[in-house]
């Protein structure tokens, strides 16, 4: 496993690269005053404002709020995640990306690529070549499969016998070693031997297109009807998708994506023209095969058999999917007829017919709903208040915004006003708010929200000589963070310069949130340095206040004399 990315990394990477040139390769900008303007790739504008400062490598949309590092405006804007935006500034950069924990970017992987490449290469050959390839091409003919679409997938042949490919491929005690690791054998009693034999080979290629791992179908009915790579250094079932490369292959944008069950049903979908399909593999949709998804188009419909059990995986993939529905993106859910799946129902009804499926699949909203109403009697008092109950949990997983203001406009208005308050839970009503002008009206302004949200605005106000330092043990909330952000700041001094860098320090962390939503608070601006340490002294005094409080609750139940009640009381305003 590689190792973390060192924080340090990723501050010196942000000082090396600058956001303005990285912004400008894709979007032109035009310089204003300090900073540079564009308008928002994010939202639809007509008039600029999305700026870019050179000076904190930071870019701030004021119409929607969008804002971040060189990381974060590639992961929005290029789809990357994290990792890959690291490595994507690293590369431009010309440096190494480190790991921590020693090695670079962990075991060498390179080997099982290239006897996975190979393995692939092999079972294709077969396909055409082997003694006993005819009964695999009569087989696929017979599932109406062409030759082309074949071919577009790398589908392959592996023969029978025990060791067709360790004879090929495994020459020495180094070649069996990676044939195992890659998962292309099986060992027992001491002897190693094929794991796919006589089956259909259809390969799996990872986001680059290197083969990562196989399926292999069996030519009759017996079982397993499937049999696929286990998990290796570089195959995981829980991330990859099969048929996501080819899909990029052939379209030259994917404006959508159509998750199916199987590899047949990918296949049997490309060769009626429909070529943004893609299967898990015999697991259901994890949250990073979402990621990948959204990260590729903002559009998915999953596909499942309309039998009970395929409602369930479409509920199941409702969950997994309510994280990562924000704006602009969009989940809808297609349940075929009975008996049907993907594969048998392309061929029995062509692609325009299926493609009208896909145009009528279910919207998110539409199948959330309707599910949990079938499980309460919506008729009466009690039965809507338990809908009330069943949705605000789901849609509280909506990440903040639009999308999820409107799930809690519908749902308010199928409970209707007298069921929202027979339950007794706090039901927020979140009303329409402007971006940018988010938090403002529901949160008051305290002193620690004060403090970060000015910090925020101008890191450099950490070095000030003189601020107040008796605070940091005060009990209130935020307390803890102010103190991070303020010790961060002053032990990293670039990050002083580079909001960019300072933001990243939270990604991934709840904190991190928060402090993205501060950062875009509107402030009036006065002096902010001395905003900043009336902000520290309050909560010097209120710390003080605090202790006070304490030391005479203490004094009161005799857990101290009076003497040393006077004592302690001496020290905390000393003075006095
Ligand atoms: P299905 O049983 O629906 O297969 O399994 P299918 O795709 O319709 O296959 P055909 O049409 O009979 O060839 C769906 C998916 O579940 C996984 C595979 O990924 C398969 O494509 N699976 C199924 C297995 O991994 N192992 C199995 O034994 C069966
Ligand atoms: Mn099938």
């Amino acid at each position: 496993m590689a190792g973390r990315i060192p924080s340090s990394f990723i501050d010196d990477l942000l000082n090396r690269v600058d956001i303005v040139d990285l912004v400008n390769q894709r979007i032109p900008l035009k310089k204003a005053g300090k900073d540079y303007q564009a308008c928002c790739p994010f939202h639809d504008e007509k008039t600029p404002s999305f700026t870019v400062s050179r000076d904190k490598q930071f870019y701030h949309c004021f119409g929607c709020s969008a804002h971040g590092s060189a990381i974060g405006f590639l992961m929005d804007y290029d789809n990357m995640s994290f990792v890959e935006a690291i490595e994507e500034l690293a590369h431009q950069a010309g440096v190494e990306v480190p790991r921590e924990g020693g090695q670079n970017t962990g075991p060498d992987c390179r080997p099982l690529y290239a006897v996975l490449e190979q393995a692939a290469h092999y079972y294709t050959t077969q396909l055409r070549s082997h003694p006993q390839a005819h009964r695999a091409i009569t087989y696929l003919k017979q599932r109406g499969l062409s030759g082309e679409i074949a071919k577009d997938f790398n589908i392959g042949y592996a023969p029978p016998g025990w060791d067709n490919l360790i004879k090929q491929q495994g020459k020495d005690t180094q070649a069996l070693k990676q044939l195992r690791e890659g998962g292309m054998t099986l060992e027992s009693e001491n002897r190693c031997y094929d794991r796919f034999r006589d089956r259909i080979m259809f390969p799996i290629r990872d986001h680059r297109g290197r083969t990562v791992g196989f399926g292999g179908r069996i030519l009759g009915d017996e079982k397993p009807k499937y049999l696929n790579s286990p998990e290796t250094p570089i195959f995981h079932k829980s991330r990859e998708l099969y048929g996501l490369h080819e899909a990029h292959k052939a379209l030259q944008k994917i404006t959508r994506l159509l998750v199916v069950e199987g590899y047949m049903d990918v296949v049997a979908l490309a060769q009626f023209g429909i070529r943004y399909a893609v299967a898990t593999l015999g697991t259901a949709t994890t949250p990073d095969h979402l990621e990948r998804i959204f990260r590729t188009t903002p559009e998915v419909i999953f596909c499942f058999d309309g039998d009970r059990a395929g409602r369930d995986a479409g509920w199941k993939a409702l969950n997994t999917a309510l994280p990562l529905i924000r704006e602009g993106r969009e989940a809808r859910f297609l349940f075929l007829p009975d008996g049907e799946d993907p594969d048998t129902l392309v061929r029995k009804e062509g692609k325009s017919a299926f493609e009208q499926r896909i145009q009528n699949a279910t919207p998110l909203s539409q199948f959330l709903f309707d599910k949990l109403s079938e499980q309460v009697d919506m008729s009466s008092l009690d039965g809507r208040a338990r809908l009330n109950e069943l949705a605000k949990p789901l849609i509280a997983k909506l990440p903040h915004g639009t999308f999820k203001e409107m799930m809690d406009e519908h749902l308010n208005k199928l409970v209707g006003r007298e069921a929202r308050y027979v339950t007794n839970q706090p039901t927020t009503t979140n009303r329409a708010q402007k971006p940018g002008a988010r938090q403002n009206s529901l949160q008051p302004m305290t002193p620690v929200r004060l403090a970060i949200t000015l910090l925020l605005k101008q890191p450099e106000l950490a070095q000030m000589p003189g601020l107040p330092t008796n605070w940091e043990t005060l009990d209130k909330p935020g307390i803890g963070l102010l103190a991070e952000l303020l010790h961060t700041i002053r032990e990293n001094p670039s990050l002083a310069s580079n909001k960019g860098a300072l933001f990243e320090r939270w990604r991934g962390r709840k904190e991190g949130q928060y402090l993205s939503r501060l950062a875009n608070t509107e402030l009036p601006t006065y002096d902010c340095s001395s905003e900043f340490k009336d902000a520290l002294m309050h909560l010097q005094k209120q710390l003080g206040e605090q202790s006070q409080d304490q030391l005479l609750e203490q004094y009161r139940q005799g857990t101290i004399t009076e003497a040393q009640y006077k004592e302690r009381l001496r020290q905390l305003y000393p003075g006095k």
